[in-house]
């Protein structure tokens, strides 16, 4: 069996599998490369041969244990309508409600599969050039996180735009939500049928719910999501990412339909492994900073990870994305430290 899917099955292994939130990205030169002659961020993700080639070169750079689809959470969104576009140096932009863009003018969901098939048929591309003994993860925002950019029409500190909406447009949030959760159903589903073996809801911003706006706005919709997707396809393997959300993350590993928890770099990990780490495979969480130091901290690090973590199901990676400072070479110290 695959050394990723054992973890998920729950089963511990001595060496255990390892892969990197945005593993492919600006801190390889090889990236970098590919992404000019793309032109931009998004032809990038639209394009087979290129989406293709950046999704597998942190596998040849490094032998991660798995690959992660090259896309991004913004990308249903705009299958769903909205116009989508990356400034320089600011992130995405998109033409979002509070901009004055209405609810009504999203598409039918349907319709998503017009823009999204690229990304399928980019899924069924990597699959066939991937070695077989790594996993191919896909993956989609989760509604709030979702639900964040297309209600302030890009990234906040703290997400009070979009905390605001929530109260003060209650029956368009709910509306909104809604629709992110069944649209991302199906782009999921569709990941699946092209060749994901797993996949893995992104909620970023999930830290920033709290109380029953947690439950209704993170919990329940990743709920729904899994056990859509379970029934449709009993094999596949899901993991959650609500990221920041502390003790909020408790209520994840109460549910069979997740097979795994991603946990951040803030939770404390004997607080993980006393509280998060029964049934269930955990996957994290060392800080992306590491790898920009490197050096012994790297090891202490990474040591006291598999000290504390690696039991039952267990995968190694960080705690969020890596950064576009990490260097190369402490990615290597940490594999060859993990492996060695
Ligand atoms: O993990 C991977 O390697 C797969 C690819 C992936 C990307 N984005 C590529 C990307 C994944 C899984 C994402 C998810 C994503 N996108 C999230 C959730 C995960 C997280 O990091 O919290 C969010 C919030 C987004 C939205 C987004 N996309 C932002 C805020 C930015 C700008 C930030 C930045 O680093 O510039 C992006 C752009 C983006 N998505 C890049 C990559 C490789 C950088 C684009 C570039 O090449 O300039």
């Amino acid at each position: 069996m695959k050394k990723i899917i054992k973890a998920l099955s729950n089963e511990k292994q001595e060496i255990p599998p390892i892969w990197l939130m945005r593993q492919a990205g600006r801190y390889l030169p090889e990236y970098k490369a590919t992404r000019k002659k793309a032109g931009s961020f998004l032809n990038l993700c639209y394009n087979i041969k290129l989406a293709t080639e950046v999704t597998l070169q942190p596998i040849k750079r490094f032998d991660f244990d798995a690959a992660i689809l090259f896309a991004d959470i913004l990308l249903l969104p705009q299958a769903l309508g909205m116009d989508l576009w990356f400034e320089e140096g600011e992130g995405p932009k998109l033409n979002g409600l509070n901009s004055g863009y209405d609810i009504n003018q999203l598409k039918e969901i349907d319709f998503i599969h017009e823009k999204l098939n690229t990304v399928y048929q980019i899924v069924t591309e990597i699959k066939s050039e991937l070695p077989k003994e790594k996993v191919l993860i896909g993956f989609a925002g989760a509604p709030w996180t979702v639900a964040t950019y297309m209600i302030n029409g890009k990234g906040s500190k703290d997400h009070k735009e979009s905390k605001l909406y929530m109260i003060e447009n209650k029956m368009t949030f709910d509306k909104l939500i809604e629709i992110i959760t069944n649209a991302t159903i199906e782009y999921l589903s569709k990941q699946i049928e092209a060749g994901a073996e797993v996949v893995k809801l992104f909620d970023s911003w999930a830290g920033s719910l709290n109380n029953q706006d947690f439950i209704d706005y993170c919990l329940e919709p990743a709920k729904k999501i899994a056990k859509s997707l379970k029934k449709r396809h009993p094999k596949i393997k899901f993991i959650s990412f609500p990221r920041a959300s502390g003790a909020n993350y408790l209520h994840f590993s109460k549910y069979s339909f997740f097979d795994c928890i991603a946990v951040d770099n803030n939770l404390p990990r004997k607080w993980i492994r006393e509280n998060l780490q029964k049934d269930i495979c955990i996957q994290g969480n060392l800080d992306p900073f590491s790898l920009v130091y490197g050096g012994d901290y790297l090891k202490k690090e990474c040591s006291e990870i598999l000290n504390i973590l690696n039991n039952n199901g267990f995968i190694f990676n960080l705690g969020h994305g890596i950064t576009p400072d990490a260097d190369p070479k402490n990615v290597e110290l940490m594999i060859k430290y993990i492996r060695g």
